[in-house]
Order: C-alpha cells, then sequence, then structure tokens
C-alpha cells in the first residue's frame, strides 16, 4: 500500500491531507468532526485578537465550479483557539495548526506569543485574506510583509510558515520569496481564494453575495490552475529550504497528485471540504494512493517535485 505520510517542519502528519483554514472549523465542535474525520491536522479558523461576527451574510455562494466568499473572518478570537487547542490535545492524537491572521502588527505579535504557550505544532500565519472591509490584501504589499514577519520572527517558538494569496507575475514570486527567505518561515501555503471575483445571478440580476458590492474570494477549480502554478513556482524559488502546501481546487487524488508532482509536501482541502464534508478526506487519499500503486510510487518522495517540462 502507497505510503502517503508526510512531515511538515518536522511534524509527522499520517497522510499529506488535511482541511484548510477556512471552512468549518471555527467552534469546538466544527474542529472535532475534523478531528474524527480522515484529515491528518487539524487546522483552525485564522483567528484575529477579538472575536469578529464578519461580514454580514450572504457571504459564500456555492458556484458550478466552485465557491464564492466573502466571511470576513468570522472567529471567536485567540483566546477562544488557545483554549481549544488544549481540549483538541487531550482528546485526540493529531498535529494542531492555529491559525493567525491579525489586524496589526502588534496583534500579530500578542498571537504568536499566546500560540507558544499552546499545544499547537504548527502556525500558520494568513496575511492573504482578501476579504477584510477597508483592508488591503496584505501578502500584496512586500514592505508590509516584511515588517510583519520580521516582528513575528522575533517572538515565535513555534515553527510556523505562512499562507499565501496567489501571485501572477514571476517578478512578485521572486519578490515575495526573498522577503521570506529573510525569516526563520518553514513552510509557505499557496493559494489562498483569488481575491475579488464576481458571481451574479442573472435572474435576480444580484450578485450571489452581499459584502463589498459581491466581490469575494473564488476558490474551487476554478482557481486549480493558478494554485498550481503557485504551489511549483515557490518550490523552485525555495529550492527545498522551505516546504510548500497547495490548496485550491483539490476535490480528488489526481489533483493532489498533481499538486505533489509540482513540489507540494502536503495539501489542503477548503471549497471540497465545504461542498463535500468530511468524507472528502478519505477519499482524496484513497485515490491518491490508487494513483501511487498504478505508477509504482511507493511513497511521497518518488514523485514529489518531479514534473518534466517539455524542453
Ligand atoms: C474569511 O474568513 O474571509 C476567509 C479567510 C481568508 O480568506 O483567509
Amino acid at each position: 500500500m502507497a505510503d502517503i505520510s508526510t512531515e511538515i517542519a518536522e511534524v509527522k502528519l499520517e497522510t499529506c491531507v488535511f482541511n484548510a483554514s477556512g471552512p468549518k472549523d471555527e467552534t469546538l465542535e466544527e474542529l472535532e468532526v475534523i478531528a474524527r474525520s480522515k484529515s491528518s491536522a487539524i487546522m483552525m479558523k485564522s483567528c484575529t485578537l477579538l472575536p469578529r461576527e464578519g461580514n454580514p451574510k450572504p457571504r459564500y455562494a456555492d458556484l458550478e465550479f466552485g465557491s464564492i466568499n466573502s466571511m470576513g473572518l468570522p472567529n471567536l478570537g485567540y483566546r477562544a483557539y488557545v483554549k481549544f487547542s488544549k481540549i483538541l490535545d487531550k482528546k485526540y492524537s493529531k498535529p494542531i495548526i492555529a491559525s493567525i491572521c491579525g489586524m496589526t502588527v502588534k496583534d500579530n505579535v500578542t498571537m504568536f506569543k499566546a500560540f507558544n504557550d499552546a499545544p499547537v505544532d504548527l502556525i500558520e500565519f494568513n496575511p492573504g485574506s482578501p476579504n477584510t472591509i477597508g483592508q488591503p490584501i496584505i501578502g500584496y504589499d512586500f514592505r508590509e510583509m516584511n515588517q510583519l514577519l520580521k516582528a513575528v520572527s522575533k517572538v515565535a517558538k513555534k515553527p510556523f510558515g505562512v499562507k499565501l494569496p496567489p501571485y501572477f507575475d514571476f517578478v512578485h514570486f521572486e519578490q515575495m520569496a526573498k522577503v521570506i527567505k529573510k525569516y526563520p518561515v518553514k513552510f509557505v501555503t499557496c493559494i489562498n481564494s483569488v481575491g475579488n471575483g464576481l458571481a451574479v445571478d442573472p435572474i435576480t440580476e444580484k450578485t450571489l453575495i452581499k459584502p463589498k458590492g459581491g466581490f469575494g474570494g473564488i476558490g474551487g477549480t476554478y482557481i486549480k490552475f493558478t494554485a498550481l502554478a503557485n504551489a511549483r513556482k515557490f518550490y523552485e524559488l525555495f529550492e527545498n529550504k522551505i516546504q510548500v502546501i497547495g490548496v485550491g481546487g483539490i476535490f480528488s487524488g489526481l489533483d493532489a497528485f498533481e499538486f505533489i508532482l509540482a513540489g507540494a509536501s502536503a495539501i489542503q482541502l477548503s471549497t471540497a471540504f465545504m461542498q463535500k464534508g468530511p468524507a472528502i478526506f478519505e477519499i482524496v487519499q484513497r485515490e491518491l494512493k490508487e494513483i501511487m500503486r498504478k505508477k509504482g510510487y511507493e511513497k511521497l518522495s518518488d514523485f514529489r517535485g518531479k514534473l518534466k517540462t517539455l524542453d
């Protein structure tokens, strides 16, 4: 049987498939559903210093090949997730990942410090959300990213990575990689939703979601090829010194296979988990193992990053 276990920042994961921060990971009840599923880690909702209700509803809609959302980071505030991590750690044996998305440098530093003393295994820093009203996507401001990473690196004791928005220009990949390489970042997660898409209902002639005049982050199959390109480009730029986690449009073992071939060390399910529920983790894992069996691969390192080009 193919071995699809992996390690992120030396944290062992039974399989390379787990949930993305975002869907159905806000409350303890939701996190326990993830804990009991085949997700190989428990990723918690991106948290802010204080609890947030998020943007006005409707703020999520399924689309034919994906989703649009402008959730606006509804979450219970970081103290709740510190508490949840203690409960989850006692009850389950899976790695726990905190996701931090502070509104200011100071908020981020406070939260990184708080999670130093919590039983989380990894931290995913999320400056890439497109949905905070009045805030730009920080991941597009390289100077601001530098300031943020400098500040959190000084206090972080847990291994941490950065969830990035999608980039579309080789120069931007290089600029972001240069910033990240200055700090002890262990992994990047590519990609957050593709920001500020617009979905309309032609019958009502209205937008599908309410916040921001209907603009929201696009997820699902629509963004798979952008996500794959981002995973590949950062894999190339980091030369195996910083790991890549792929997310964006992964619904099947074949999608997962392609991300690993491009260089990802693990993959996360976001819209797929939202739409298909917790059974999707096992489906993707089973399909990935089956593809590996057919190709004669025993473990992920047999093909990880070994994408061939046509030259
Ligand atoms: C949200 O809550 O708005 C989604 C989180 C994200 O885009 O990072």
